[in-house]
């Protein structure tokens, strides 16, 4: 199907996406929502939300697309950006690599086995947990202001804060965050105390929001770093580069291969059941539905963005 314009995008979206979304919905039954985390148990799992941002910040949303919830391992993706912008590419990359592990997003595996036993990417827990301890700041304190500070730019919403709940929950439980920590400390690649550094990570990903703060940050990205509606620089073009390249080879984690067939854009989905996703010079979308399948990603989000993808011809190949 030719690519429409985006008036007839905009109509036939208005138009559909109600009945899109409730047959998306559907699909929530096939997965559970995250309780590892015991204060992200409490989302109801039949929950699916969207918004889609256009470049003039004009929006449609479906669904549960009030529903707040937060970050989680989307916010690794600014964390990643802020790291770069705060020590450019070298620092970044003498403490994570730029390769998918086809692992589970909390996996030790390839630390003990593969030298020089730094992370494999920036996006799964270990590379994240690297990455936080990069933020500018003298004091963790500091650091999660930076990232709040970050993140509220590109939102364009000064609200955005801290859910203080999932932060004590994540924390009160990390056992396997810790133990990556640990691993990673000994391995040389935290300069930074363990519990300094997972007070950063923890806070990055209990930043609440709701589908329409996530297609507003998509927008920047989709717009290679200018925010297209208060039309300012917010990231280096090549910082955005490196982390939609992330974003599109291991943001999904080990079903990152399946979502580039099947969508085609590049995403990073969270275990609160959200996903940031966007079509690149064009629009942000954010979607929130907490029950995921096996590898960590909502299934009532991926079918939705699968439908949406092929309906519009948005894969990018
Ligand atoms: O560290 C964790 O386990 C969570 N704070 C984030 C993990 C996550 O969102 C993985 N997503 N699929």
């Amino acid at each position: 199907m030719p690519h429409l314009q985006h008036d007839e995008t905009w109509k036939k979206l208005h138009t559909h996406i109600d009945e899109w979304v409730a047959g998306s919905k559907t699909h929530t039954k096939e997965g559970h929502v995250a309780s590892y985390i015991p204060e992200l148990a409490n989302a109801s799992g039949n929950i699916l939300g969207f918004c889609i941002m256009d470049h003039a910040g004009q929006t449609i949303t479906s669904g549960d697309s009030e529903f707040r919830f937060t970050l989680q391992s989307i916010s690794k993706v600014f964390s990643l950006i802020l790291a770069l912008m705060d020590n450019g590419e070298e620092v970044v990359f003498s403490k994570v690599g730029m390769e998918p592990t086809g692992d589970d997003f909390n996996s030790m595996l390839k630390l003990e086995l593969i030298e020089p036993g730094i992370p494999f990417n920036p996006l799964i827990n270990a590379g994240a947990i690297a990455i936080s301890s990069l933020i500018g700041g003298n004091t963790p304190d500091e650091q999660i202001d930076r990232i709040l500070h970050f993140f509220r730019d590109i939102a364009d919403n000064p609200a955005l804060d801290i859910n203080q709940n999932v932060f004590k929950s994540e924390s009160d439980t990390a056992h396997r965050n810790r133990s990556l920590a640990y691993f990673l400390k000994d391995n040389g690649v935290l300069d930074k105390e363990v519990d300094e550094v997972l007070r950063v990570y923890f806070s990055h990903c209990s930043v609440e929001v709701n589908c329409t703060d996530l297609a507003r940050m998509a927008l920047v990205l989709a717009h290679n770093g200018v925010d297209p509606i208060r039309k300012q620089r917010l990231i280096p073009r090549r910082f955005v580069q490196i982390t939609k390249t992330f974003m599109f080879t291991c943001g999904m984690y080990n079903a990152s291969g399946e979502f580039a067939m099947n969508v085609g854009l590049p995403a990073k989905s969270g275990v609160s059941g959200s996903i940031l996703t966007m079509v690149p010079g064009q629009y942000g979308i954010g979607v929130v539905g907490p029950a995921l399948n096996r590898k960590g990603n909502s299934t009532a989000g991926v079918h939705l963005l699968g439908m949406l993808s092929q309906e519009f011809d948005w894969s990018l190949f």
